[in-house]
């Protein structure tokens, strides 16, 4: 024990902070394609409405029975994600699971990806910002690398939404817009300054908390009641969503989160090379990328095939992105996400 405590004090307590950089992604969607036209059959929609509104022309759903949940499905991207970084399992020393569709009330799904991907007994860190728990899970991950704590960190974004939406005319402003899904990136120290995540912002408004909720079941509200009062009118475990109301905090929040990140850094909205927005909503990605005065090229939206996907849909993007020969090395890359809480944030990158 003596000869550990010195080795121990001296890597947690070196004055030089550490940079953290991606240098894995990956995603996972299921096969199954859900177009507009296949929503129609189970509730009062059309095309022209999901695609005018949302710019949403297919999502991926989940096949019962096919084992996909959000631990499995994230999973599946950590193992891309590891792969690419030219890592094993057993380098990761420490993960982090963002969703809002867990497998399970508790635990939560990242000792699942602990067990499935046969890691060592390291630290598991679920959070819990829906929208924005890719950006949170990020900036928890670059500061654990920044102090030296951790070498390389798993972060997983993974939604299995199609399970707990209702399919009728009721729930169709809300079950039109989601899609299942994983994405996951792995976050390394660097010594390279000026490179990586530069900064990160975070932010919460919980007085609008129930405009996006699921509301139960919750320890007030038990499965054991819900069943025993057998209310068709009891919608409380089917997300609610204000949809006019957040959509006018979210085109706010995006834009003040980016402005946020890039003075913070002494930049402008003409530096940005690529800009990934949680994909909320394309006409919220598109009112985003004019308020900066952006290109096409400089934000990539994949919304139209993969619905919304929440915490899975920026690491979705950014490795669509990468892999499509979208970033180079030394671009601004600009990551920025709002969503149920309300939660909101922006991540900075310098390729
Ligand atoms: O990712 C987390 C953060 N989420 C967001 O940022 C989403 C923000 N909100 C939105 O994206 C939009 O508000 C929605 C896409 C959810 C809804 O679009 P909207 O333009 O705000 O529509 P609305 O809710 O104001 O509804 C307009 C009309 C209503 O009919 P009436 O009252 O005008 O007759 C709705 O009943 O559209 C109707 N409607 C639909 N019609 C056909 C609502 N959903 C549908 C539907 N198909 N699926």
């Amino acid at each position: 024990m003596d000869k550990i405590f010195p080795i121990f004090a001296n890597e947690t307590n070196r004055k030089t902070m550490y940079n953290s950089k991606i240098i894995g992604l990956g995603y996972y969607v299921p096969d199954n394609i859900v177009t507009n036209a296949d929503l129609i059959k189970v509730m009062d929609t059309t095309d022209e409405w999901i695609q005018e509104r949302t710019g949403i022309q297919e999502r991926r759903w989940v096949i019962e029975g096919s084992g996909d949940t959000s631990a499995t499905m994230g999973a599946k991207a950590a193992r891309i994600a590891i792969e690419k970084a030219g890592l094993t399992t057993k380098d990761i020393d420490f993960l982090i699971f963002a969703t809002l569709s867990p497998d399970y009330y508790f635990p939560g799904c990242g000792v699942m990806v602990q067990d499935l991907l046969e890691m060592n007994t390291i630290g598991a860190l679920d959070i819990r910002n829906q929208c924005s728990g890719f950006v949170y899970g990020i900036s928890v991950a670059d500061q654990f690398i920044k102090t030296g704590m951790y070498k390389n960190i798993l972060v997983i974004g993974a939604e299995y939404h199609s399970g707990g939406l209702e399919l009728n005319d009721r729930g169709r402003n809300v079950s039109v817009i989601f899609g299942d899904g994983a994405g996951a990136a792995v976050l390394s120290r660097t010594e390279e300054k000026g490179k990586g995540i530069l900064s990160t912002h975070l932010h919460s408004e919980g007085a609008h908390a129930k405009e996006l909720i699921v509301e139960g079941p919750n320890i007030t509200h038990w499965v054991d009641d819900i069943m025993k009062e057998n209310n068709p009118d009891d919608v409380s475990y089917y997300p609610f969503m204000n949809g006019q109301f957040v959509f006018k905090h979210a085109v706010v929040r995006f834009s003040e989160a980016i402005i946020e990140g890039l003075q913070a850094n002494g930049l402008q909205s003409t530096d940005i090379d690529m800009l990934i927005p949680h994909q909320a909503n394309l006409r919220i990605s598109q009112f985003v990328q004019h308020k900066f005065r952006l290109t096409d090229d400089k934000v990539h939206n994949n919304i139209q095939k993969f619905g919304n996907t929440t915490a899975a849909s920026i690491p979705i993007a950014l490795t669509e992105a990468l892999e499509e020969g979208k970033i180079k090395e030394g671009d601004l890359v600009v990551l920025a996400a709002f969503g149920s809480g309300f939660t909101w944030g922006s991540v900075i990158i310098r390729w």
